[in-house]
């Protein structure tokens, strides 16, 4: 087998920089002739350009055959994890209206460490202990957030926190995260041949898990029917798991996961669906990137239960936005939002020392 970077150089040659350069998060590829880049959470257009549409359809064709998958008329999306870990969508055309377009999230090596995001600012001390907090007390927890807003690298910080000593099961997609605990089992789904066979879904997977022994679940990304089942999971024990959900805001996370939970095709009341996640969720963890390209965790908020059928929340910890300045950068601060966590005393009492004044409205 090829060495991944000699192999996507023989055919990405036109953006082969932009692999190798680890500054770039993203490449995107809109057709041959227009190729985007993502560095420090901004867009560039790049100079650089394919010799022709055959010539980026047959990059993207080959890129298929070297995971087993058709990329043709018939099969015109792929969604791909090169050897490296890099993630690949490609849609050709007709459907994709400029040519062949192709995104390229690039594998990083390094996971970013809650010191990391504190100092970007994504975080202050005071919320990455509330966080950590949350873990240890076994809160279930979702990090919600849009597409790119840095709700993996969350989830990565967060399971993080969990202590040595507990049994970890990991279920993902495609493996990103790095936990580096010494018990832990980790999964990754299969998708089905070119005849459709042999799919193994992370709703089987989560059946397998529960089947051992776990101490707690860590699942990728929440995006279908799976969150029944993980909902399930967490009301009959497994408390302090943890998972993503692309969602805009923490209430919209909770309703994501009903709408998720939906897709099962189990029949099940909203009523009492909505009652599931209400017991189920403890814990939003809420990221965005702002319009200056930076990326945040902007919200960790509570899940209360429900109260005449609908979710109470209460935002514990936000950044608020004061204002832009010049050069476009976004000015605000963190801060609490008047409301003590449930668990406040449960902390105090599992020596866990929370000031309770960073919970006051900044
Ligand atoms: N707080 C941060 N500061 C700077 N860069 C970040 C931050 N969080 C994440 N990133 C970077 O942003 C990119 C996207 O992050 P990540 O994969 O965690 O987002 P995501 O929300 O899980 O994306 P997706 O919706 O595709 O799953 C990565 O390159 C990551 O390294
Ligand atoms: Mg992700």
């Amino acid at each position: 087998m090829h060495d991944t970077n000699d192999y996507l150089s023989l055919f990405f040659e036109p953006i082969r920089e932009y692999l190798e350069d680890d500054t770039v998060s993203e490449i995107l590829i809109n057709g041959a002739a227009q190729i985007y880049i993502e560095r420090k959470g901004r867009l560039e257009l790049t100079p650089q350009r394919f010799i022709s549409e055959p010539a980026l359809k047959a990059a993207a064709v080959n890129v298929a055959k070297s995971v087993g998958r058709l990329l043709n008329e018939e099969n015109p999306r792929l969604d791909a994890r090169l050897p490296d870990g890099s993630r690949v969508h490609a849609v050709i055309p007709p459907l994709a209206r400029n040519g062949t377009v192709i995104a390229i999230r690039k594998f990083t090596k390094e996971r970013l460490t809650i010191e990391q995001l504190i100092t970007f600012g994504s975080i202050t001390p005071e919320g990455a202990r509330l966080i950590d907090t949350c873990v240890k007390l076994h809160r279930n927890m979702i990090v919600s957030g849009a597409t790119s807003s840095g709700k993996t690298s969350v989830l990565n910080v967060l399971s993080a926190y969990i202590p040595d000593n507990e049994r970890i099961l990991v279920i993902e997609d495609s493996s990103e995260l790095q936990l580096q605990q010494n018990h832990i089992v980790g999964f990754e789904t299969r998708k089905p041949d070119k005849n459709g066979n042999g799919e193994v879904t992370i709703r089987d997977l989560i059946h397998s898990s529960l089947r051992l022994r776990p101490d707690r679940l860590v699942i990728g990304e929440i995006r279908g029917g799976e969150a029944l089942d993980l909902l399930q999971a967490l009301n009959t024990g497994h408390a302090g798991s943890m998972s993503t959900i692309h969602a805009n805001n923490p209430h919209d996370c909770l309703f994501r996961i009903e709408t998720c939970a939906l897709l099962s095709g189990i029949d099940i009341p909203l009523s009492a669906l909505r009652a599931q996640v209400a017991s189920a969720i403890d814990v939003v963890v809420h990221t965005a990137r702002l319009t200056d390209g930076s990326r945040k965790i902007v919200a960790i908020s509570e899940v209360l239960g429900l109260k005449d059928g609908e979710y109470q929340l209460n935002d514990l910890y936000a950044f608020k936005i004061k204002g832009i300045s010049p050069a476009g950068m976004i000015t605000g601060n963190f801060a609490g939002c008047g409301k003590h966590p449930s668990f406040l005393e449960e902390a105090g009492l599992m020596g866990i020392t929370l000031d309770p004044e960073i919970f006051e409205a900044g």
